[in-house]
């Protein structure tokens, strides 16, 4: 579709709430002013509302050590007992909590009360193993109902998890596990990947090997049976210790800032960062904003989040808001091409699924492999659709509303971050009239500005600032592990301390909708997955040919960005990539090293050797040049460099043929 097109296409769409869904929607237009008067009262009402509490809290906020938060203070409450028990006291065991879907076509339906069972089992186990409140653990488990077992059970003890994602490398797991110095790791043997059994578990003992001053017991759950090495004493399998626990286990109660969980997210530097969350805050906001976003209603929707548990999206919208709720959801172990590109559309069919959260990268997938897949599928159970991790382009929005979305279901288009810790701007379902590309309106309880370079607040249509944040929010990190400082510094500090920096060019629309632009600092986004520049370079450095590196985020039609690299190799090297094929080779080579360093989602697209890198006469890299190579467009503005020859070789050598 040609712009002209897509535009007159969006003018015509009747794109007002549809009367179907605001009959029944559980947001309204008055929650923004009820915000709007107390967003303090207005807190304090959805979090003794929503939540069960052991003891009500006093003061809702308490922001005297700003930019360091307590909500909720004085309250008392357990995670797990919100997530699960009390929705068997209220006579809801018989509900389905989790329709399991492996990716082998097996599959397993979870009642709450079952789930409850597995929670005690687990949180026992883990007592077993020496893990009490405070102390931390690893989880390192594939999409698999141990997986919310496992961390429902963390916060049944307040013992903060820290999952690593299933992608992530052993040398990734090590640098996680050692800073969050876990006591126990929770893995798999291995997960069902394309039809092809996927190892887990060897990540987890090269994590280990050469001894962690921290990991005392490795619970292994098996999934794919495949052969696994096994060190006495440590390991233990998952069906030997949980399975024989007993179903009976006391929740106790939490402080509301008790330490929640560490989810490790990338930033500017090299080092991944271990964003906290805590207790009542988080969950206060994972569950009001799964009921008034997705429009979830527990009794009649059945709901599906594709996110993985290893990212925030996981967290907040498979565990915690869902579960706090109430609600039945699906729970998809596999990819979503296997073993045909109309699985999901099957599992939609199947379940009956009435709610969809997937991200852009997905749908843009989905739109390449063509219409007629979803077509064949029953999908007139869809009546809310969600978008989430980078902008959604309208193209890809209508795709979603008419194939998936029946032409009518609402598309929640949802921005927020892992420190964040819940949905923040978006449309509500049945009060927004819609509008695509756009998240819209900060959500009742939130309030954002965009600021110019000044540090100015401006409401002016079209020109491009930074998303701040101006009022904290429940769901709010607490800080980054073990560094106080960077937490102020990253967050706090670029537009003084009123202001939470984003990290995300914005802009207002002339009728005043926010558009997220992409970030503005050195974090990519890759399939809506965080990666940062300064991470990849840092390993390709450390591989023994690469002396200088430079990663740019580059557009790309399916992923969003992909991830460029350009490498200068030392002197030992130069000859040896000259040779015939041997560049190739050490190219290859280097992709891969990326992959063992971070994980597979870090492979550069491409890297290309070049001579010289450009920078400024300080020494600084200028990445907007490398970009424009990247992106083949005509490069910028190159009277800064110190040595301005340095882009036509570099355009140049990626001209030549590869
Ligand atoms: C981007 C994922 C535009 C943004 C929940 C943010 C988005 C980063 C959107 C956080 C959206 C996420 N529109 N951009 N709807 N959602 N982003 O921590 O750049 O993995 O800063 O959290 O993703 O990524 P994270």
């Amino acid at each position: 579709m040609t712009d002209e097109n897509l535009s007159s296409h969006l003018a015509e769409l009747d794109l007002s709430p549809s009367e179907e869904i605001a009959a029944n929607a559980n947001g309204t237009e008055a929650l923004y002013a009820e915000a709007d008067a107390d967003y303090e009262a207005f807190w304090a009402r959805q979090a003794r509302e929503r939540l069960t509490w052991s003891t009500d809290f006093g003061t809702t906020l308490d922001w005297s050590e700003a930019p360091f938060a307590k909500w909720f203070v004085g309250g008392e409450l357990n995670v797990a007992y919100n997530c699960v028990d009390r929705h068997v006291e209220a006579g809801n065991g018989d509900r389905v909590a989790i329709h399991f879907e492996g990716e082998g076509g097996d599959s397993r339906t979870i009642t709450y009360a079952q789930l409850q069972d597995d929670v005690c089992r687990t949180a026992n186990a883990l007592t077993e193993l020496g893990v009490t409140k405070g102390d931390r653990v690893a989880v390192y488990l594939p999409m698999i109902p141990e997986a919310i077992a496992t961390l429902l059970a963390c916060a049944r003890l307040g013992a903060p998890h820290s999952v690593i994602f299933g992608g992530f490398s052993a040398e990734a797991l090590r640098t996680r596990i050692d800073d969050a110095e876990a006591k126990v790791v929770v893995t798999a043997d291995g997960q069902w990947r394309r039809g092809k059994a996927a190892p887990l578990k060897p990540a987890v003992d090269a994590a280990l090997d050469g001894g962690s001053t921290s990991v005392e017991k490795v619970l292994v759950v098996r999934r794919t049976e495949s052969e696994i090495a096994w060190t006495e004493g440590r390991d233990i399998w998952w069906h030997d210790l949980v399975d024989g626990q007993s179903t009976e286990h006391t929740p106790e109660p939490m402080e509301s800032e008790h330490p929640l969980f560490i989810l490790y997210t990338s930033g500017t530097t090299g080092k991944p960062k271990g964003i906290f969350h805590t207790t009542a805050g988080y969950l206060a906001q994972a569950a009001y904003t799964n009921s008034v976003v997705h429009d979830v209603h527990p009794e009649s929707d059945v709901y599906w989040c594709t996110a993985d548990i290893g990212w925030v999206t996981g967290h907040s919208y498979i565990v915690y808001g869902p579960l706090a709720n109430g609600a039945t959801q699906v729970l998809y172990e596999g990819t979503p091409d296997t073993p045909h590109q109309g699985r999901w559309w099957e599992i939609i069919e199947k379940y009956k699924v009435s709610i969809l959260y997937t991200a852009p990268t997905a749908i843009r997938t989905f739109m390449k492999w063509g219409d007629d897949i979803p077509a064949k599928f029953d999908l007139s159970s869809i009546r809310v659709l969600g978008s989430v991790g980078e902008p959604i382009n309208p193209e890809a929005w209508l795709w979603y509303r008419k194939n998936i979305g029946g032409e009518k279901a609402p598309i929640v288009d949802t921005w927020w971050q892992t420190e964040t810790g819940g949905i923040m701007i978006s449309p509500l379902p049945g009060v927004t009239t819609l509008e695509p590309g756009s998240a819209q309106r900060p959500i009742p309880g939130i309030s954002a500005e965009i600021l110019d370079d000044d540090g100015k607040p401006f409401t002016e249509a079209d020109k491009v600032g930074y998303l701040v944040l101006t009022k904290p929010w429940p769901g709010m990190l607490r800080g980054i592990w073990g560094d106080p400082e960077r937490y102020k510094e990253t967050y706090w500090s670029r537009f003084g301390e009123k202001y939470y920096f984003a990290g995300d060019g914005a802009k207002y629309d002339q009728k005043g909708n926010i558009w997220l632009l992409g970030r503005v600092d050195d974090v990519m986004n890759v399939s809506g997955h965080r990666l940062s520049t300064a991470e990849i370079e840092s390993a390709l450095v450390s591989h023994p040919a690469v002396a200088e590196a430079a990663v740019v985020g580059a557009s790309d039609e399916t992923t969003g960005q992909a991830v460029v690299a350009f490498a200068i190799l030392r002197s030992e090297y130069v000859e040896r990539a000259d040779e015939e094929g041997e560049g190739a080779d050490l190219v290859k080579e280097l992709r891969d090293h990326v992959a063992k360093e971070i994980g597979p989602i870090a492979k550069p697209r491409s890297i290309m050797i070049v001579a010289e890198l450009p920078k400024t006469r300080s020494g600084k890299i200028m990445r907007r040049l490398l970009k424009d190579v990247a992106e083949n467009r005509e490069v910028g503005d190159v009277t800064t460099l110190a040595d301005s020859s340095v882009m036509n070789l570099i355009s140049q050598g990626m001209k030549a043929p590869s």
